[in-house]
């Protein structure tokens, strides 16, 4: 069996060993999945049954800071977390691939998305650590490098190591040396990513779980790996021509069928809130009226608009309040 830390080794070398500067800093966006990656091939280093494409949050993501220290410590948004906390107990494990002798780490990370309410705060998480990472030790990652070394603290991770539409490559290789995220050429200035927060705080179960429950227990499971790829071949052929429609109608109905087919697990697993619905009946009743509003959710509550600059304010008084993040006008400064 090929463990993270195998992986880590082959992909620093005689890098492994560097000694750390005095730190390390860096940022990454949190990402929304148009197509989602849902089911592991592999458990331990988080290998997809299925490829995936997400568009980058801008400015929205985490900013992280690294020193070396006598021992590990996690301030998250200001505050120290205690040694046991969950979140704390994953970096340190994360932590542990690239210690040199037994030192620690003082980690400073702060997000601009709500914590654990399904706005990939883990991805934007754990791609800024890995950025920071490289900057501490300065061993000068390629892309697929930093990518790859994301996606061992979170899959999803692997693909906010970079802005803009983003394409992660399943891969087939057993080690997952080709299973990275690589940026797509194209841009889409107009378009518009509104996140309506319906609850902030942490969900009861993670992703991690509800995933493995899917794959093992759904009896939908099954269709799911065609569906996504088909749905991911419709996202790009959309974005490649600019066709929001086709863009719209293949992000949305891979996000439902994601959904339908968790829903069909056993015990079943359920994100929305009563306020999620109410918030899809809203998108629907606005491309009833012949507005180009879609939507997609991921495993959380909180609902994402996709829509154009163009039809902004009709969104907001047709949909309610929401965060407008524009992928292509915020991109930000590593
Ligand atoms: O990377 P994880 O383990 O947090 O899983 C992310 C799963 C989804 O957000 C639902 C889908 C995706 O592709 O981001």
């Amino acid at each position: 069996m090929i463990t993270e830390q195998d992986t880590v080794n082959a992909i620093l070398g005689d890098r492994r060993t560097m000694p750390p500067g005095d730190h390390g800093e860096a940022f990454a966006p949190a990402n929304i999945a148009l197509c989602k990656y849902w089911g592991k091939r592999n458990r331990t280093l988080n290998l997809p049954v299925n490829g995936s494409l997400s568009v980058s949050l801008g400015t929205l993501g985490t900013r992280t800071r690294l020193r070396p220290a006598e021992r590990d410590t996690v301030t998250l948004n200001g505050a120290l977390l205690p040694p046991n906390d969950p979140f704390c107990r994953r970096v340190g494990r994360f932590l542990d691939l690239f210690r040199v002798g037994d030192g620690g780490f003082a980690v400073e990370t702060g997000n601009t998305v709500p914590t654990g309410a399904g706005l990939a705060s883990s991805a934007s998480g754990f791609a800024a650590l890995t950025l920071a990472l490289d900057t501490l030790f300065g061993w000068q990652l390629t892309p697929r490098e930093r990518s790859i070394l994301a996606r061992l603290g979170s899959g999803s991770a692997c693909r906010s190591v970079h802005s803009g539409f983003v394409e992660w490559y399943a891969g087939t290789r057993p080690d997952g040396m080709d299973s990275f995220a690589a940026p797509l050429a194209d841009r889409w200035p107009g378009l518009r990513v509104g996140v309506i927060t319906i609850c902030d705080r942490p969900k009861p179960l993670g992703s991690r779980e509800a995933m493995q429950r899917t794959v093992e227990t759904s009896p939908l499971y099954g269709a799911w790996p065609n569906h996504a790829a088909d749905g991911l071949a419709a996202v790009r052929r959309a974005i490649a021509a600019r066709d929001f429609a086709a863009f719209g109608r293949a992000a949305e109905a891979n996000a439902v069928a994601m959904h339908a087919v968790m829903l069909a697990a056993w015990p079943p697993v359920l994100y929305w809130q009563p306020e999620t619905v109410s918030a899809m009946r809203r998108v629907w009743a606005l491309r009833e009226r012949g507005v180009s509003v879609y939507m997609t959710m991921d495993a959380g509550p909180n609902v994402k608009l996709l829509y154009q600059a163009a039809d902004a304010a009709t969104v907001r008084d047709g949909v309610g309040e929401h965060t407008a993040v524009a992928p292509f006008e915020e991109e930000a400064e590593r």
